[in-house]
């Protein structure tokens, strides 16, 4: 890689995008975000939070926000929430301004990383979470795809490796 780039992971939630965001900034040395956490910082208040008073609608107009705002950083890897790519305007950022790897995984994979964490505003329905991450995939699988310089699968390695598989397309 001749200049330091951005990287920009994108892909639903539980694809491992912050564990593999991390290790992907300390081995290229470049610093790391994470939207959900950007949004969070700068609220004061957790997505859940967010979401119970602002509804989705609010949630996504501070994600794009957030995603034009850090996408302007040089040299930086972002890990984008799972939905981040819905919006037109932050896929053609994303596009313009750095690599981006759509972190692809199995529904399987997923359910058993989401489990963990019971912060997921999206699973806290009625519905189960398998038919939500299934439902979601079939809606913007494409989407993660069209966007996507590399595809990378992360069901079948650990976070680690898969950093390094990135670091050697990039
Ligand atoms: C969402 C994914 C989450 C978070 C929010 C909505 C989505 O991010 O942005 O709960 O719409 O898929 P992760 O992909 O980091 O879990």
């Amino acid at each position: 890689m001749a200049e330091k780039r951005n990287i920009f992971l994108v892909g639903p939630m539980g694809a491992g995008k912050s564990t593999i965001g991390k290790y992907l900034a300390q081995q290229l040395h470049m610093e790391f975000y994470d939207s959900d956490q950007e949004i969070e910082r700068r609220t004061g208040a957790d997505i859940s939070w967010v979401f119970d008073v602002e509804g989705e609608e609010g949630f996504r107009l501070r994600e794009e926000k957030v995603i034009n705002e850090l996408s302007e950083l040089q040299g930086i890897v972002l890990a984008t929430g799972g939905g981040s790519i819905k919006s037109r305007e932050s896929r053609n950022r994303l596009s313009a301004r750095g690599i981006v790897v759509y972190l692809e995984t199995t529904v399987e994979k997923q359910l058993a990383r989401v489990q963990k964490d019971k912060r997921r505003p999206l699973l806290q329905t009625k519905e189960e979470p398998r038919d939500v991450l299934e439902r979601l995939a079939e809606e913007r699988n494409e989407l993660y795809r069209e966007v996507a310089d590399y595809v990378v699968r992360t069901d079948e390695q650990s976070a680690k490796l898969v950093a390094n598989q990135i670091v050697e397309l990039i």
